[in-house]
C-alpha cells in the first residue's frame, strides 16, 4: 500500500561489515522502516562494496523492505541476480548508461519495485519520460561513493520540483546523502518521504548498544515529521 508517511532507511554502508545479520536485526528492532543496501562497483563510483551473494545472505535477516541502490555500470547484466537475491526494490542511476528506459523495463520484468536515481548534478528533466515506469525516484544529496559526506543543499529545491512533477502518481521520493536531524526537515518539508541515513543512524551505537540506533532513528524521524506538520 502506497503512502507518503516518513520512512527511515538506514544505509548498511555504515554498519559493521563483519556483522550484517545482527546489525540489520538491531536497526529493525529499533524502528527503521526500510533497509538501504548500497552496491558499488569501483567503476561507476570510486568505491567497492558487495554483490548479489552478500545481498542474498543479508536478505534472510530483513523483515521490513530491502531497498537496493545500484551504483554500478553496466546495470542490466546484474538485475536478475539482485532480484533473485531478494531485493524488494532495485534502483538504478540514470547516469549509469544510455538506456535507462530498458533498465527500468528489465527491473519491472523481474516483479520487483523499480527506482531511478539522479546524481546531484543531473537535471530532473532526464527522467521526465520514464516517470510512469518507476515506484520511486531517489535524489542524491552527495556525490555517490561514500558515507559521511556533507549534504548538498541544491537537493532541497530539486525535491520540491520533483514533488510537483509527481503530482498524484504513487511514486516515493527518497533522499540519500548527508541526512541528519538538521537536514531531514528540509527535504521532508519539500516533499520527500524516504530518508536514507548511514552515519547519522549508526554513529555512537553498536549491536551491543542498539538503543543508540533507536535514538538516532527517532531524532531523524521527529525532525522530519515536525517539518511536515509545520508546513
Ligand atoms: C552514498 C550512499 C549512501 C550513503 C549515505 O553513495 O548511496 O547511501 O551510505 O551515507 P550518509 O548518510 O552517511 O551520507
Ligand atoms: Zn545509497
Amino acid at each position: 500500500m502506497f503512502d507518503r508517511s516518513i520512512k527511515i532507511a538506514p544505509s548498511i554502508l555504515s554498519a559493521d561489515f563483519a556483522n550484517f545479520g545482527k546489525e540489520i536485526e538491531a536497526i529493525e528492532a529499533q524502528g527503521c522502516d526500510w533497509v538501504h543496501v548500497d552496491v558499488m562497483d569501483g567503476h561507476f563510483v570510486p568505491n567497492l562494496t558487495f554483490g548479489p551473494p552478500l545481498v542474498k545472505a543479508i536478505k534472510k535477516h530483513v523483515k521490513t523492505f530491502m531497498d537496493v541502490h545500484l551504483m554500478i555500470a553496466p546495470v542490466d547484466p546484474y538485475i536478475e541476480a539482485f532480484a533473485e537475491a531478494g531485493a524488494d526494490l532495485i534502483a538504478a542511476h540514470v547516469e549509469a548508461g544510455p538506456h535507462i528506459h530498458r533498465t527500468l523495463q528489465a527491473i519491472r520484468a523481474q516483479g520487483v519495485k523499480s527506482g531511478v536515481v539522479l546524481n546531484p548534478g543531473t537535471p530532473l528533466e532526464s527522467i521526465e519520460h520514464v516517470m510512469d515506469m518507476v515506484d520511486l525516484v531517489l535524489l542524491m544529496t552527495v556525490n555517490p561513493g561514500f558515507g559521511g559526506q556533507k549534504f548538498i543543499h541544491s537537493g532541497v529545491e530539486k525535491t520540491r520540483r520533483l514533488r510537483q512533477m509527481i503530482g498524484d502518481r504513487p511514486i516515493h521520493i527518497e533522499i540519500d546523502g548527508g541526512i541528519t536531524p538538521e537536514t531531514a526537515p528540509l527535504v521532508a518539508e519539500a516533499g520527500a518521504d524516504v530518508l536514507v541515513a548511514g552515519s547519522a543512524v549508526f554513529k555512537g551505537g553498536s549491536v551491543d548498544n542498539p538503543g543508540v540506533y533507536g535514538e538516532n532513528i527517532r531524532a531523524i524521524r521527529e525532525a522530519a515529521e515536525g517539518a511536515r506538520q509545520a508546513a
